[in-house]
């Protein structure tokens, strides 16, 4: 079923698409608490976590304003190695909080000893990291950073964006000590873009209690508050949690540790036909995402090109992100995607190679 090869929006099963087609309901209704219940609930199980997790209507990026927003009065140490590190280092300083960037090249992880050593000098009151580099095919060893943290500052709040690991690649969100794991719906959840979802611990929602202008769409507490009562504080975006109701039980039903293994196994693949092909992975060795693979380009291919004979297929991959169009390419495995899938378009992809 799968055709999209591009990390997000991925195919969406027919099953979770039709059940977003059912009768509204009142959201201040038993029914609809029944509903968003079962979903925060079941979501736990993707974070690893004893913790609430947060159903919003809105794509990751919300979740980045909410995570400053609400966990900083005014110190931020963002780690940047791609660019979703840096927008949500963008998201922070254009909310006013005080960022420090600690810069990374985008194909080598953040580095714990950095993060040590920057900790040591400054006391910040929260840590961005991006789990997934999207952008660069890179995945951050989260569980060293964390530990560094704690060691070296363990009063500052650890926020993980897992928008294109979480229910793709495991997430101890508890036993790595982390206070905030933020995701969306378009990605490994393979659900239609417009929801966002975090996992945040009890002391990150104290510590929200000390910081003012909170907002209020984002407001963690007033989001607790309403979460006590298996509801939102605003309208939610009913269709789509019809859907991530059903798509929780498909994922749950697959097995998580089946599900990180077929990404896991889909990542291997790709990464070993394109060194097969003669291309270069853009990724450090070792710190290879298992849904997303940068290619560097040096066949020069054009992904334009390749696309649209790709496009005659019902296929489609992504160029390289920002800076690295043209000179990358990247081949998401995520969400619904099998390895068969992925035969599939690696056997077009070795046609047009050929055809050239
Ligand atoms: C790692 C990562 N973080 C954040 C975002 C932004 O998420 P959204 O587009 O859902 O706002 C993306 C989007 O691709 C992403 O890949």
């Amino acid at each position: 079923m799968t055709h999209l090869f591009v990390p997000g929006p991925v195919d969406v099963a027919t099953e979770v698409l039709e059940a977003q087609n059912q009768r509204m309901l009142p959201h201040r209704s038993k029914e609809f608490e029944a509903i968003y219940k079962r979903c925060w609930e079941k979501a736990r199980q993707l974070f690893n976590s004893q913790w609430r997790v947060f159903i919003t209507t809105c794509s990751g990026t919300g979740l980045q304003e909410a995570a400053v927003r609400n966990l900083a009065q005014q110190d931020v140490l963002a780690c940047v190695n791609g660019a979703f590190g840096k927008r949500w280092a963008n998201v922070a300083r254009s909310n006013g909080k005080q960022t420090e960037v600690l810069e990374f090249e985008w194909d080598q992880p953040v580095s714990p000893e950095m993060v040590r050593a920057v900790l040591r000098r400054k006391h910040f009151e929260m840590i961005t990291i991006v789990h997934n580099e999207t952008s660069t095919g890179l995945q951050n060893p989260i569980n060293e950073i964390a530990a560094v943290v704690q060691e070296a500052s363990p009063d500052t709040l650890i926020c993980i964006d897992a928008v294109s690991s979480c229910g793709g690649v495991k997430i101890d969100m508890d036993g790595w000590g982390l206070d905030m794991v933020l995701t969306s719906s378009q990605k490994c959840l393979a659900l239609p873009p417009g929801l966002g979802l975090a996992a945040v611990s009890d002391r990150a929602l104290a510590y929200a209690e000390t910081v003012p202008n909170r907002g209020w769409y984002f407001d963690l507490l007033l989001l607790e508050k309403h979460l006590n009562k298996d509801s939102t504080p605003a309208t939610p975006a009913l269709s789509l949690i019809y859907a991530l109701d059903v798509q929780l039980d498909r994922i749950l039903g697959e097995g998580l540790e089946a599900r990180f293994a077929r990404h896991s196994n889909m990542a291997q693949r790709v990464q070993e036909w394109a060194l097969d092909k003669g291309f270069e992975l853009y990724a450090a060795e070792g710190y290879r995402s298992r849904t997303v693979t940068t290619v560097k380009n040096n066949h020069n291919v054009n992904v334009a090109d390749l696309n649209a004979f790709l496009m005659l297929r019902d296929m489609r991959i992504a160029n390289g992100y920002g800076p690295l169009k043209g000179k990358t390419f990247r081949i998401a495995h995520m969400g619904e995607t099998t390895l068969q899938d992925l035969e599939m378009l690696l056997e077009a992809f070795d046609e047009y190679l050929t055809s050239r």
